[in-house]
């Protein structure tokens, strides 16, 4: 009897310190499991001391506006933990069923020759290089500083013979033609912008703006560097079905039944 209500008091009191502060199970389990090495669960049972709030408190406030991924300096990705930092985009779930797509399609049709457009931290092209044989990736991105993060993860992976960097314009500098190109392009419209979180909005303007000189560019051109049998496949917002539809793009479904994927082939 005494037992079982400690349980629902230790509960009540890590839940009450969650609400108060405003983070998600997520946020609370990350800091949790880097700061003490415990998880949210293994609190449910033992009571949270002061000590160990006090050890947890400073990021817990810092938290309440920056994403704890930027706190600790990690994301997890598939089976990766990439470096992050404010340079870079945090590599969502999405993009991870956007990497099981690109696999599929790799194998199925013997690509080797891929192409990726703003790398970021390394989260797409690094799960392909370390998931796929024999492939070569070449991968770009606008920003230098995200480049950086990119070249640190590759070097983390030893994935450096399989990943090749550059500093570039999406396709504008491009001399080749590729089997694969992938793209989780920033689709976030100037009109969401205002209503994302304090916490998104400490990710990279470049990263998270939909451009659409950018985009429309990249649509009217990126043919002429697929190779015969090529494809393309974009992470996209559902407000693009309709314009990738017109360029003979197939769109697929997140797991929240949400359009998320655009794919292109030449048969
Ligand atoms: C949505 S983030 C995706 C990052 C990473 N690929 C991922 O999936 O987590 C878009 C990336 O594209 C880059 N980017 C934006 N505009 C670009 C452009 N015109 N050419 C190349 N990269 C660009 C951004 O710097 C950012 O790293």
């Amino acid at each position: 009897m005494g037992q079982s209500n400690k349980k629902n008091f230790s509960y009540f009191k890590l839940f009450n310190i969650k609400k108060r502060f405003n983070l998600s199970i997520y946020e609370f389990d990350f800091i949790l499991r880097e700061v003490l090495n415990k998880t949210y669960s293994d609190y449910l049972i033992n009571d949270i001391s002061n000590e160990e709030f006090e050890k947890i408190k400073p990021y817990i406030e810092i938290a309440k506006y920056k994403p704890v991924e930027y706190i600790f300096n990690k994301a997890f990705f598939r089976n990766l933990e990439l470096y992050v930092d404010e340079n870079v985009l945090i590599p969502r779930n999405e993009t991870e069923y956007l990497v099981d797509i690109a696999i599929k399609i790799i194998k199925e049709r013997n690509y080797y020759k891929i192409f990726e457009i703003g790398i970021g931290s390394g989260a797409i092209s690094i799960s392909l290089a370390k998931e796929v044989d024999k492939i070569k990736i070449f991968a770009n991105d606008i920003s230098f500083k995200a480049l950086k993060v990119a070249k640190k993860n590759i070097k983390k992976y030893q994935v450096e013979n399989k990943i090749f960097l550059f500093c570039g314009d999406s396709i504008k500098s491009i001399k080749s033609k590729f089997h694969l190109i992938i793209w989780n392009i920033p689709y976030i419209f100037e009109d969401e912008y205002i209503y994302l979180s304090e916490k998104v909005k400490a990710e990279p303007k470049l990263a998270l703006l939909y451009n659409e000189n950018v985009f429309s560019y990249f649509l009217n051109n990126f043919k002429n560097f697929l190779l015969d049998n090529g494809s393309c496949i974009l992470e996209i917002s559902p407000k693009l079905s309709k314009k990738l539809k017109n360029y003979g793009f197939e769109i697929l479904n997140d797991f929240y039944g949400i359009e998320r994927f655009a794919l292109f082939s030449i048969i």
